[in-house]
């Protein structure tokens, strides 16, 4: 239970303990996000990474990884979610996998699964891997490869998840939506089922970082919206028992704000590849935010409890008006403070998603208007900071 480079005696559980009240609001969450690598071979233009990725070379090592795995165990954290970039870009999952296994984690891997062979996802299955979530960028190659950046990408989708299925893993098809694939949700949600996975995902397009950038691309209409909101309740209904259908509403359309992450350091963090604590994946967008690494000297634990960065937004205690008097501000938190800084200027503003907000109506006209104009050009996910769509380029 130490931080990577050494820990004092004080530190970790011994400082949860002496905490309890902090602890017992804070403790540690059940489920941590390791990013092992920004590395993809895709370029989703709404990737949940930053803009700045990590470079390779900035990555944890095998033994860091192992290091930091060993210590979640030993804290209290039962599942580990495997995801990047793209997990398997790491050479070294199998034997990270198996000292998840090991250390008695539940592990999940979260995958664009173009660079998986069947020998790879059997010798993960045999490393001890639990679970695999799978994402789509549609349903059919010529929107989804184009949409991933990746020609053929699409089809070896289709063959991975037949694989998992084989092996007896249990799957999560995840399909990101946005206006150039919501026509075809009602197919996506029957290849979920063809697919004989256990739960689908229908996740529509979060606008911060890539997806800020993007979102002139990505935005859906208010009517997509809500013919979406009628096929996600009317299969819902239908495939009750055979698939199970997660929905997660877009905020542009929605009244009030989602309570993001459950709240800002409340029930999660994420680790970047180079090792740094996290209470999102967008939360290294915000300026001027130091966020601790595992390589620092302090431990897990420690960092949870004590990060200046993780303490600032928690709770109540940082809103201004007109979270502050609100009667929701324990329900949704004031919202997300990623958004915020994007659209506000200001991680502690009212997320503008919420009418409340004084600058709500004029972000969602000009999102409206975005919508409307359907320019949709995407600008791809990459280290050079993004490149253009050009015609033909790209997909299938
Ligand atoms: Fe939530 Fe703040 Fe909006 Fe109230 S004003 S609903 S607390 S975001
Ligand atoms: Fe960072 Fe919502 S994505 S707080």
């Amino acid at each position: 239970m130490s931080g990577l480079a050494g820990t004092p005696p004080t530190d970790g559980l011994a400082v949860l303990e002496q905490r309890r009240s902090t602890a017992e609001t804070f403790g540690i969450p059940l489920a941590v996000l390791a990013e092992l690598t920004h590395r993809c071979p895709l370029q989703c233009p709404y990737c949940s990474n930053p803009i700045e990725l990590d470079r390779g070379g900035t990555e944890l090592t095998t033994a860091e990884w192992k290091k930091v795995l060993s210590e979640l165990a030993e804290i209290g954290v039962l599942q580990i979610h495997f995801s990047g970039g793209e997990p398997t870009a790491r050479k070294d999952l199998v034997e990270l996998v198996q000292h998840a296994s090991d250390v008695g984690l539940y592990s999940n891997l979260i995958t664009s699964a173009v660079l998986l062979t069947r020998e790879k996802l059997s010798a993960l299955a045999d490393a001890g891997l639990c679970h695999v979530q799978i994402s789509f960028q549609g349903n059919e190659p010529s929107v989804a490869d184009r949409v991933a950046g990746l020609k053929n990408a699409h089809e070896k989708k289709i063959e991975v998840a037949r694989w998992t299925r084989e092996l007896e893993l249990p799957l999560t098809v995840n399909a990101v939506m946005h206006r150039q694939n919501l026509h075809q949700l009602s197919d996506i949600i029957q290849m979920a089922v063809d697919l004989d996975a256990d739960r689908l995902e229908v996740a529509n397009v979060q606008y911060y970082g890539w997806a800020l950038k993007n979102r002139a691309a990505l935005m859906p209409t208010l009517e997509q919206i809500e013919e979406t909101s009628r096929v996600v309740e009317e299969a819902a209904v239908r495939l009750k028992g055979t698939l199970a259908i997660d929905y997660v509403v877009p905020d542009y359309y929605a009244l009030r704000p989602k309570k993001c992450m459950g709240g800002w350091g409340r029930q999660f963090f994420n680790i970047s590849p180079a090792g740094k604590i996290l209470p999102c994946h967008a939360a290294e967008s915000l300026n001027g935010l130091e966020f601790e690494s595992v390589r620092s000297n302090h431990s897990i634990a420690w960092i949870w409890q004590n990060s200046e960065a993780l303490n600032l937004y928690r709770g109540t205690g940082w809103m201004k008006e007109p979270c502050k008097s609100c009667e929701f501000r324990e329900i949704d938190l004031g919202g997300c403070r990623c958004q915020a800084f994007a659209l506000a200027g200001d991680a502690a503003a009212t997320d503008p998603a919420c009418t409340l907000s004084p600058i709500h109506a004029k972000i969602f006209k000009q999102a409206e208007r975005e919508a409307a104009a359907a320019d949709n050009r995407f600008l791809y996910r990459n280290f050079a900071g993004g490149t253009p769509e050009t015609e033909g380029e790209h997909g299938a």
